[in-house]
């Protein structure tokens, strides 16, 4: 089924297509958002971390995985032997979603049309930094790049394989993490993410 959207015009390199990313009016997400967020990393990155979409601060900055999600991610790479500086780390969604409560901003998920119409921009970064492996945080990166919904719980740590080849793999969102650990085991839910990011070194290495 025709699921992934073929740009207008074909941007020939990163810079190109953020500067596509910023025009880009598929959906509606553009007109709250302070700007869209560009991906950060090696062109030659061999892991490609993806996130949900960027976060109040993030979209503040225009860059992902600064804010407490991030550092728990940064902390996370750290401690299963991965260097944040080797990841290119970017968003299934390019522009923050949110509503307004009182003097914050305050996270909502995409939907799925949103998820689809932002994948054109994702399948552009996929096919220029062309990764040995992508990593997934949470169930709307792993939507984004497996095209169907995923329980995280029943694939998450282990190598899969997109229908074109590309090797890929899902683990929890870090703002998961965060939001766990006010409630639950939360060193559990961590050493779980840390696992599954030393599964992704191991596969690397
Ligand atoms: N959460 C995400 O999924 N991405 C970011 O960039 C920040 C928070």
């Amino acid at each position: 089924q025709p699921r992934r959207v073929i740009p207008d015009q074909t941007p020939q390199d990163i810079p190109a297509l953020w500067k596509q990313v910023e025009a880009c009016r598929r959906c509606d997400l553009w007109q709250g958002a302070t700007q869209g967020v560009a991906g950060v990393g090696p062109k030659d990155a061999a892991l490609m971390i993806i996130g949900e979409q960027p976060g109040d601060q993030e979209d503040l900055a225009g860059q992902p995985f600064i804010g407490p999600a991030g550092q728990l991610l940064t902390q996370a790479l750290t401690d299963a032997g991965l260097s944040r500086e080797q990841v290119y780390v970017t968003n299934a969604v390019k522009h923050f979603k949110y509503e307004v409560r009182g003097q914050r901003r305050i996270h909502r998920n995409p939907t799925i049309a949103e998820i689809r119409a932002c994948n054109a921009w994702l399948e552009q970064e996929i096919a220029m930094i062309k990764p040995q492996l992508v990593l997934c945080l949470g169930g709307s990166a792993a939507r984004a790049v497996n095209g169907k919904p995923v329980k995280i719980s029943e694939v998450r740590g282990r190598p899969m394989t997109r229908a074109d080849g590309l090797p890929f793999f899902v683990t929890s969102h870090p703002a998961y993490i965060l939001r766990v650990q006010r409630y639950e085991d939360a060193p559990k839910a961590y050493q779980e993410m840390v696992a599954d990011l030393k599964a992704v070194a191991d596969l690397l290495a």
